[in-house]
């Protein structure tokens, strides 16, 4: 870490992206709230869908400073059934809860599932009749969208800085939308709401902050841009992930990864994601049960050790935190793999995926990443060419 790194003032609120979606960072952005809203009353929106989980709009604090308003100003309804990996049924849910009362905005309090969730609702309220299914299975293209209001609970998914959005089918497959009508209109990071995530939870978020990172930064179409964000992204990772498992109310390291969620979510934008993520939602749909940052965690070392030779130069740079004797050659896939598993078993993360499969999961698995939407959207972007043999393998190897 450079020095000026202790030299920004993290109660300094200020402007993350200059474009759509502005994003409000830093500790007290959540008092930007009541201005953002009443700009969307002064321009004509008087009616609110509120897309929530059952807990983390309440735990994280948000709730009390956001519904004082809604109650004043608004007619609102509040759908508060998002899961973890949202399903297509949750997105159908909350546009019924919206259409109730006509929203014309819709305001999302929570992490990754819960805004995916009301950015997928603010598209189907934009178009009539029609269901979560026919977009995420393409059988309609987004044309439109309500504007949405994200209020980040979360430092993993970085969906409120992102054009993605990811639901689960009725069958075996969770692909994502990729559109410009999925940005959020604003975006608000406190890293205050982040406060009170519990250990297992800051863990997984962080490690999917990572991923997102390493993916962006090595697909094919990665770019400059989306490189130079993940490098930071990884650093604070790694600094502040430690301390932030520590010291849960350490607001320094919630910023710090916080930060990183938000710009490895950007550098995604720019860069795209592949293998971890194709992967991880195959285990995440035939198991539920499956965390998302957790099972990227899991794959994690046998997945780097798999492409490392195709992209040394920029996973040594990327992994020089974790792994500061990497000089950037092919030959250090093993060394890389070794030494990713045995940071991740120090900061608590479960090394291999027995508490969800066996081998005799591994062909249904390699069967599901190989011919989901997501795979066929993103293998094309991975650095290495990837037939069953290569997802099976990298299965085998974290079991
Ligand atoms: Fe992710």
């Amino acid at each position: 870490m450079g020095c000026w790194h202790r030299k920004i003032d993290v109660n300094r609120v200020f402007v993350l992206q200059l474009n759509r979606p502005k994003t409000y960072f830093g500790i007290g952005a959540l008092a930007k709230a009541d201005a953002v809203l009443a700009d969307l009353v002064r321009n004509g929106c008087d009616s609110v869908l509120v897309v929530t989980d059952p807990v983390s709009y309440k735990a994280s604090g948000a709730w009390d400073s956001l519904r004082p308003f809604l109650d004043a100003r608004v007619t609102w309804s509040h759908f508060d059934g998002v899961r973890p990996n949202p399903t297509y049924a949750n997105c159908d849910a909350a546009a019924q809860a919206g259409r109730a009362i006509g929203a014309k905005a819709v305001l999302g309090i929570g992490g990754g599932s819960v805004l995916d969730t009301a950015k997928t609702a603010a598209v189907l309220l934009a178009h009539t009749g029609k269901k979560a299914a026919d977009f995420y299975e393409k059988r309609t293209s987004i044309t439109a969208a309500l504007p949405v209001v994200a209020i980040n609970t979360a430092h993993g998914c970085g969906s409120e800085c992102s054009a993605f959005a990811v639901s689960q089918s009725d069958g075996e497959d969770k692909p994502a939308l990729h559109s410009p009508h999925l940005y959020p209109t604003v975006a608000i990071d406190d890293p205050r709401l982040t406060a009170s995530l519990p250990a297992r939870q800051t863990r997984a978020m962080a490690v999917d902050a990572l991923s997102h990172a390493l993916e962006a930064a090595t697909t094919t179409t990665t770019t400059p841009y989306a490189i130079c964000l993940a490098r930071e992204a990884a650093a604070h990772i790694a600094a502040f992930l430690p301390t932030a498992l520590r010291q849960p109310g350490n607001l320094t390291a919630r910023y710090w990864l916080m930060y990183a969620s938000a710009i490895a979510g950007i550098s995604v934008d720019h860069g795209m994601a592949h293998l971890g993520h194709i992967l991880e939602h195959a285990m995440s749909t035939l198991n539920a049960d499956v965390i998302h940052g957790e099972g990227l965690g899991i794959l994690l070392p046998a997945l780097i050790g798999e492409i490392y030779p195709a992209v040394p130069e920029v996973l040594a740079e990327l992994l020089h935190p974790v792994v500061p004797e990497l000089t950037g050659i092919p030959g250090e896939a093993d060394l890389v793999t070794a030494r990713l598993r045995q940071w991740l078993l120090g900061l608590g993360h479960p090394a291999t995926m027995s508490a969800y499969f066996t081998g005799a999961d591994v062909p249904a698995l390699t069967r599901m990443a190989m011919k989901s939407c997501l795979g066929k959207m993103l293998l094309p972007l991975a650095p290495i060419r990837v037939d069953a043999a290569v997802v099976e393998r990298i299965f085998q190897q974290s079991l």
